[in-house]
């Protein structure tokens, strides 16, 4: 099969489309013949040596994609050849084959075409296992967004306005804003020109929001936990602004708030699949309703999977960036 190769760690251009040994099916995994894999900002991390893939993974990028199962293993009985599948993936989505454990499959979303299914499993497990599986945002509730057009940010924002919560995003332009308000968000800051701790309070008449999904990590630290109502949540997905945090931890035990932070890549085959079965639960049904759309910026050959990293360093796109194999 052909798979993009990281020929060197580097820049975007070390990526090549080269001709690689076919993966190897087992008894618990599927063969899925790739229609489309979409990029995450952790790629761009791998693809420069940085976020290595967990021991006995791919070595290829990808952490989605959607196909045709085309071989099954002999111990699982829920997929068969020729279903059209999307998938949670551990590496490998940047190739024309790709094997995956059974239980991080998921039929395609009623309404949605095969190649935009592989916008959805990263979002939906990584948003669905963090603040709905572990902070327990609920109806009713105040929900802060940062990088509120992201590719998570963008599935954030409709799930969360699908059950009934009140969304605060930041975004870094006021076009990455209008498009977060299109989505449903309630309250848009520009974390630019504004002091998003300052407009939360104002917004929320002093109290705060209960639950903040952060892709920014230390700088943001402090102002987090400034902006977090009494028994509030704080789940931390990304560093993007770095790893160094410097804040007044009396805040926590004052305002009784819980810091959590997890990764989706290196949980376990068995927990994987649980967040798998619930995302399919819980957020399939919104997805076939029409209330939470796939949110596609561009899309790109696989044999140009290093213009569609260029693409997400320049941050200007708004939801995900797709590769057709
Ligand atoms: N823990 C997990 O399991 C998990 C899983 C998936 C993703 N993530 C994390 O979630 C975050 C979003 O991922 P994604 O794939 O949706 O990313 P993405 O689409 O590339 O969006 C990232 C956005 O972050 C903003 N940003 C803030 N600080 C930035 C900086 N220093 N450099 C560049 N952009 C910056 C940019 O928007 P503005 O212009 O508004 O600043 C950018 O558009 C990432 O941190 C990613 O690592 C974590």
């Amino acid at each position: 099969m052909k798979a993009v190769v990281i020929t060197t760690p580097g820049g975007p251009e070390v990526l090549k489309l080269q001709q690689v040994d076919d993966p190897q099916l087992n008894d618990d995994a599927v063969l899925i013949r790739v229609a489309a894999t979409a990029l995450n900002r952790a790629d761009t991390l791998q693809r420069q040596g940085m976020y290595p893939p967990p021991k006995g993974e791919s070595e290829y990028l990808g952490l989605e994609c959607s196909g045709v199962i085309e071989s099954v293993g002999k111990n699982v009985s829920r997929w068969k050849v020729g279903d059209q599948v999307c998938a949670l993936l551990s590496g490998g989505g940047y190739a024309e084959k790709v094997v995956v454990p059974a239980g991080q499959v998921l039929p395609i979303p009623s309404g949605i075409s095969l190649k935009d299914a592989a916008s959805f499993p990263e979002v939906a497990c990584t948003v669905w296992s963090t603040v709905f599986m572990t902070s327990k945002l609920s109806s009713g509730e105040t929900f802060l967004i940062h990088g509120g057009s992201s590719g998570i940010g963008t599935f954030a924002i409709q799930m969360a306005k699908y059950l009934g919560i009140k969304v605060f995003v930041t975004a870094g332009s006021d076009e990455k804003l209008k498009a977060c308000k299109e989505f449903g968000a309630d309250i848009c800051i520009n974390y630019k020109t504004e002091d998003f701790v300052a407009r939360v309070k104002e917004e929320t008449g002093g109290k705060g929001v209960d639950v903040i999904l952060d892709n920014i990590g230390g700088p943001y630290f402090q102002k987090n936990l400034e902006s977090l109502s009494i028994d509030g949540r704080l789940f931390i997905i990304g560093l993007m602004g770095g790893v160094k945090a410097e804040a007044n931890i009396a805040l926590i035990l004052a305002k009784r708030l819980t810091v959590q932070g997890a990764g989706l890549r290196t949980r376990s085959v068995e927990k994987k699949a649980e967040i798998v079965s619930e995302v399919e639960k819980n957020v399939w049904p919104a997805i076939a309703e029409g209330k939470v759309k796939p949110v596609v910026y561009k899309y790109f050959p696989l044999s140009e999977a290093g213009e569609g990293h260029k693409l997400m360093e320049t941050s200007a796109h708004i939801g995900k960036i797709l590769l057709l194999a």
